[in-house]
């Protein structure tokens, strides 16, 4: 009966983390908890590590459930405030490209540099745009959070 339930519980553990973060199969625990300042990740290897896990692999996220970040009129608009989501999480009702989210993003634990290129590999590489970010503005966003 004992073992009964505690099968019952990791279950719901799973099932919790499943419905959390739709794509599991990419997140290790270990990848996850290992320290990655000596690592020196691009930008492309800290978005798939931090952040493709809800908003995909593609940068599409997930209509309703996790904001795109691909064409995303609200990321476009101000790239900067994406630091302070980073930094701060982030979880008021928000509209994106027309499609309401009221959802919870944690805070992303990363360096001021980690956040300065997973930013600029956004704007750059997927998004096509010149509004780069740079170390001021996450200096900035810690000043004034
Ligand atoms: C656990 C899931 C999760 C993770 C991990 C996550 N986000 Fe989010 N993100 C969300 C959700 C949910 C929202 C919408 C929050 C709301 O409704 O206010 C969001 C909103 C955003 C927004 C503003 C909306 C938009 O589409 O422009 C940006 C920018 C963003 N996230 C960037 C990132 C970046 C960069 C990372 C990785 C460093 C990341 N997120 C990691 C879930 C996540």
């Amino acid at each position: 009966m004992r073992t009964l339930l505690s099968i019952n519980k990791f279950l719901a553990i799973v099932a919790l983390a499943l419905l959390s973060c739709q794509n599991t199969e990419d997140l290790s625990l270990k990848q996850l908890h290992r320290s990655n300042a000596a690592l020196n990740l691009s930008g492309k290897d800290l978005y798939m590590k931090h952040c493709a896990a809800c908003h995909q692999n593609n940068t599409k996220g997930v209509k309703g459930v996790f904001p795109p970040l691909k064409d995303s009129d609200y990321f476009l608009e101000d790239p900067k405030r994406a630091i302070h989501n980073i930094l701060y999480g982030q979880s008021e009702q928000i509209k994106v490209n027309g499609v309401v989210y009221q959802g919870i993003m944690p805070a992303v634990k990363m360096s001021d540099s980690e956040v300065v290129k997973v930013v600029n590999y956004l704007v750059k590489d997927v998004n096509k745009s010149n509004q780069i970010i740079n170390l001021n503005d996450v200096k900035w966003v810690k000043q004034n959070p």
